[in-house]
């Protein structure tokens, strides 16, 4: 029989192995965690309090497993470079390894690249000398746990057992702590054998140190790599549906956060990802639509794949036309004028820029003639340049075009507009009702932006283009600002 979980190395200290661990670690003080990364940079700053990636909450739950600061308990997570010690000592393996767009060959910019789990594997095939429990945490293709058990059989030891799992992470950024702590369920996929069962039972039971085992649902191996794919792709139609709507709502005169308050009382759609943007960024909407389209199509399912890939186009088509809406408004032409972009991360409470639309509408705007300043309260001056630089055509105008400023208002000054990206609460003139937040702009304080400041600085007349529609037009429009927000039409 499968025993009871002690020791557990996580592959990959990324956005899901660190905070994953971190939380698992925090709830089992029995169990010792160990996040592995061939990356030495990410692990050291693991080991200090400026950690590689910016959670709210990470870093208190991070402090207390890892440094055992709180309660008295005993240190039970630790950051290694060392993977193949903690591959060894480990009864259960998390991959969570990176899983991009393939860049080469076959299926480049649609198939999943599964070359970094590979390579885990490998490394787990060639060290293991006890059983381990295997678990892709990752997103992988339908499937991927057949090739991985593959290279196992032909790699691994004589008389070494291994139980692949999937048990696919649903955190979103930004959230990741609380969405961790307080999951709507946690899926747990295995082997329809004796000893899949028992596998599937022994992580449950690291689970149910702190979720409610009725939110812990084992179901079929497959299935469950799919309902990942699924999950991400239904979301990520909810927000092209809305956005396609909002197209609509421009012309019609109507205003797309009516409509979509309108539509999710209805108990069958709810409220949530119905927010019309600029369009979704980060790293895994997209890679995963085309990850589950590759997948349709490789099964000659032609016309599957073109419904999953039309949420993709659609969300190109809504950063397209919000890059011409500006130039439209700013009387067809950008050349020589300056534009103010706030915010570059893809969603609020985090420096992640993957994906982000900001990168296609910087680069669209610097490509009609305008020169461009970003702020992002988080996101480090470098990574907007190095994204922006990526993802142009033309690099060179990038280096002409493109500066960086440390605030609003320098990013402001002497702008014939403001382009707001990202959804950051300082840049909202509302009360922000998040659930966590309430209160006014007076009372959240200094932080937020004094839109009187912005009007003293701007050149006349004054846009401001709301792709997150944070902004209340009213109070802007009575100081003179322009406002155009996503799916209102006036
Ligand atoms: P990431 O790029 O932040 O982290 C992956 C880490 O794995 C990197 O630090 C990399 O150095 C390391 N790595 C790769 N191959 C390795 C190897 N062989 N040995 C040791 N280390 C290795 O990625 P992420 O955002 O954490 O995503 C990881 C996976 O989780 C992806 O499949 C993604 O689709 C999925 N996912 C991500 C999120 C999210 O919010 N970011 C949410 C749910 C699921
Ligand atoms: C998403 C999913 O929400 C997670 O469940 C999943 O685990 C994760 O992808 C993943 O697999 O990586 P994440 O991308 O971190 O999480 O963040 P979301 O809150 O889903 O936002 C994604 C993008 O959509 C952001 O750019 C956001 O601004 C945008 N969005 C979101 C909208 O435009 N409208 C909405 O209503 C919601």
């Amino acid at each position: 029989p499968i025993r009871k979980i002690k020791k557990i190395c996580c592959i990959g200290a990324g956005y899901v192995g660190g905070p994953t661990s971190a939380v698992m670690a925090t709830k089992n003080p029995d169990v010792q965690v160990t996040v592995v990364d061939y990356n030495e940079d990410r692990i050291a700053s693991w080991q200090t309090d400026d950690l590689p990636i910016y959670e709210p909450g990470l870093l208190n739950i991070v402090k207390l497993a890892r440094d055992g600061t709180f309660n008295n308990r005993s240190p039970n997570l630790f950051f290694s470079t060392d993977v193949d010690t903690a591959i060894a000592e480990a009864d259960l393996i998390l991959l969570s390894v990176n899983t991009p767009t393939k860049s080469l060959g076959r299926g480049a910019g649609h198939a999943s690249e599964l070359c970094y789990l590979e390579s885990a594997v490998r490394t787990i095939g060639s060290v293991a000398t006890s059983d381990k429990i295997i678990v892709e945490k990752s997103t992988v293709p339908c499937k991927a746990a057949e090739t991985l058990s593959d290279i196992l059989a032909a790699t691994s030891r004589p008389g070494v057992r291994f139980e692949l799992l999937s048990n696919p992470e649903f955190l979103a950024e930004g959230t990741a702590i609380r969405d961790l702590l307080a999951p709507d369920r946690i899926i747990i996929g295995s082997l329809d054998t004796p000893r899949g069962m028992q596998a599937a039972q022994a992580l449950a039971d690291v689970y149910t140190a702190w979720v409610d085992p009725a939110r812990i649902i084992t179901i079929n191996l497959y299935s469950s790599e799919l309902a990942k794919l699924a999950a991400n792709a239904l979301l990520a139609q909810r927000i092209s549906s809305v956005n396609a709507l909002s197209a609509m709502c421009e012309a019609l005169g109507a205003d797309i956060d009516e409509v979509a308050h309108a539509v999710g009382l209805d108990r069958r759609i709810g409220p949530a990802m119905l927010k019309a943007s600029v369009g979704f960024g980060g790293s895994c909407f997209r890679k995963d639509i085309l990850s589950l389209a590759y997948i349709a199509e490789s099964l000659h399912l032609f016309q599957v794949a073109e419904y999953w890939r039309s949420v993709v186009g659609i969300n190109e088509y809504q950063k397209d036309r919000f890059t011409r809406r500006i130039v439209k408004c700013l009387y067809d032409s950008l050349r020589s004028k300056r534009l103010a972009v706030l915010g570059f991360a893809y969603k609020k409470d985090t420096a992640d820029t993957r994906e982000t639309s900001a990168i296609t509408v910087v680069n669209n705007i610097i490509a009609e003639g305008a020169s461009v300043r970003v702020y992002d309260p988080l996101v480090k001056k470098e990574r907007v340049w190095d994204e922006v630089r990526a993802g142009s055509k033309q690099p060179e105008l990038v280096e002409e075009r493109l500066s960086v400023c440390g605030s609003a208002y320098e990013a402001c000054a002497d702008a014939d507009a403001v382009i707001i990206l990202t959804e950051w609460d300082e840049f909202s003139n509302k009360s922000v009702e998040d659930g966590r937040r309430h209160g006014t702009n007076e009372e959240k304080g200094q932080r937020c932006l004094d839109w009187g400041r912005v009007a003293g600085l701007m050149r006349k007349p004054m846009f401001v283009f709301d792709g997150r529609n944070v902004l209340d037009p009213q109070p802007l429009e009575a100081m003179g600002f322009r406002v155009e927000s996503i799916g209102k039409g006036t």
